[in-house]
């Protein structure tokens, strides 16, 4: 109990007056304990969507919404993105600590050494429709882990096997449900490759020819998964705590995570966001018209990309990827109308009183749909490339959780609107 866990809030209700623990964490976040309040005044509290509802304490992520920061352990985003690299972040989102060389070189090796899947896992992709979306599919494929993998649901920190096995695997897998999906044959990992490199030759290589792994791709993919490592309590996140806290599997868990970012409001904005732009080009409509028809509450139009729940400021990660956007781009030479038509909608909104007074900023999807795109990744990928990035944070808040010897099973309770108690009878 820090001492500034001393301080108490009061609460007056119906002629009563009830003293609160308030709580306050290491960036003076200070929170009102409410776990005794329907216990000692019979009261519950309400907050649809969980927008001013701390449902946890945790060490993991601090992000200040208004000064547009995000910190992984207390590492500032925009350093990570520029001098470590993907499996280095995962290490620190897992462990707390960035790993000394020896423990890098150790659990990069690990990883490297768990990167093929259990042969029997082609029959549960071409059991699939090959016009499926990958989501669903990835979803399947690691609620499919608990199958292959049973046994020992948690080992310790450091030896965690399935920590491991969904790190590693999760690049295959997503690789292997693209290669269904237009019909190629599966390709095998390869131990010589990086993390990144690994996932482009298995996603962009074929049998017939060999793979240049580009190291412009292979570096902003890099990036790009460093960015979207871990969020604190997203609700892709706050989902894998939810299973998790009645003792579900990680891959299970895990599993449940995937399907809440495929979400069009979460995850999924990022394919959302290029289906926009190409729209807009497509319609030959200009960016103003467009973010007319965003800011209509009679149009159900959004600005996909805009306006976040917690950032009331630029998204430091639509920041960095803003910049990576353009050496991308101009690196590899493509002429992106999507950018274009990008750059100009965000100007606008910028500028716009509508999105202004709503605080609402371009968010980590904006400028990460143009660049997967740029770096060749199909439309329907965008996603999965999300929940990639983001497996060490869903399973580092997992392990939190569970090594929190108070956790226990989320209920929430509910305010009910329903019917009064009435007799069952029958006209019949
Ligand atoms: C991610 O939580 C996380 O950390 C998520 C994430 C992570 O890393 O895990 O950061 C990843 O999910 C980023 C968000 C990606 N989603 C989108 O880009 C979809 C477009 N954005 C929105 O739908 C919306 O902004 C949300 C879902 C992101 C946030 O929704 P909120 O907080 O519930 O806000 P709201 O819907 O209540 O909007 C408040 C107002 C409303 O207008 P009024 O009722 O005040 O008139 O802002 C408007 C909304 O209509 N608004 C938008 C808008 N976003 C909000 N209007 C036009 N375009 C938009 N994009």
């Amino acid at each position: 109990m820090s001492s500034q866990d001393t301080k108490t809030a009061q609460l007056s209700y119906d002629g009563n007056s009830y003293d609160l623990p308030v709580h306050v964490g290491t960036e003076n976040e200070t929170a009102v304990d409410i776990s005794k309040l329907r216990s000692e005044a019979g009261l519950i509290t309400l907050d649809p969507g969980y927008g001013n509802t701390g449902s946890c304490k945790s060490s993991i992520t601090y992000i200040d919404g208004d000064k547009g920061i995000l910190r992984y352990r207390g590492y500032a985003i925009e350093d990570l993105a520029k001098n470590s690299t993907f499996l280095e972040v995962a290490y620190l989102l897992l462990n707390g600590e960035l790993p000394t060389p020896e423990e890098n070189t150790a659990f990069t090796d690990s990883i490297t050494q768990h990167t093929m899947l259990n042969e029997n896992f082609r029959s549960l992709f071409l059991s699939m429709p090959t016009n499926a979306h990958p989501m669903p599919v990835m979803s399947a494929a690691v609620s499919a882990m608990s199958c292959f993998y049973q046994g020992d649901e948690y080992g310790e920190h450091e030896g965690d096997i399935n920590t491991i096995r969904l790190i590693s695997k999760i690049p295959t897998l997503a690789a292997w449900s693209y290669k269904h999906s237009i019909g190629q044959p599966f390709l095998y990992p390869k131990n010589h490759l990086s993390y990144a490199g690994n996932f482009l030759k298995m996603m962009f290589g074929n049998p017939c020819e060999e793979f240049e792994v580009d190291p412009v791709v292979e570096k902003a993919l890099d990036i790009l998964l460093i960015l979207h490592a871990d969020h604190e309590q997203n609700c892709s996140t706050s989902t894998v705590r939810m299973v998790g806290s009645s003792h579900a599997n990680l891959f299970a868990s895990i599993s449940a995570g995937v399907s809440a970012l495929w979400g069009p409001l979460h995850g999924g904005a990022n394919q959302k966001v290029i289906e926009m732009l190409n729209a807009i080009a497509d319609r030959g409509e200009t960016a103003e018209s467009f973010v007319e028809k965003a800011k209509n509450p009679d149009d159900p139009t959004r600005l996909m990309g805009f306006g976040h729940r917690v950032y009331k400021n630029y998204d430091p990660r639509a920041a960095v990827l803003k910049g990576a956007c353009h050496d991308v781009v101009e690196r590899l030479g493509i002429d992106s109308k999507q950018l274009e038509i990008g750059m100009k909608l965000e100007e606008i909104a910028l500028n716009d009183e509508y999105f202004v007074k709503r605080k609402l900023f371009p968010n980590v999807d904006f400028y990460s749909g143009i660049i997967y795109k740029s770096l060749g990744i199909p439309v329907d990928m965008f996603t999965v490339m999300f929940a990639m990035g983001r497996l060490p944070g869903w399973i580092a808040q997992w392990r939190e959780m569970n090594a929190d010897p108070a956790a226990r099973i989320d209920r929430p309770r509910q305010v009910y609107m329903g019917a009064n108690e009435r007799k069952y009878f029958t006209s019949k």
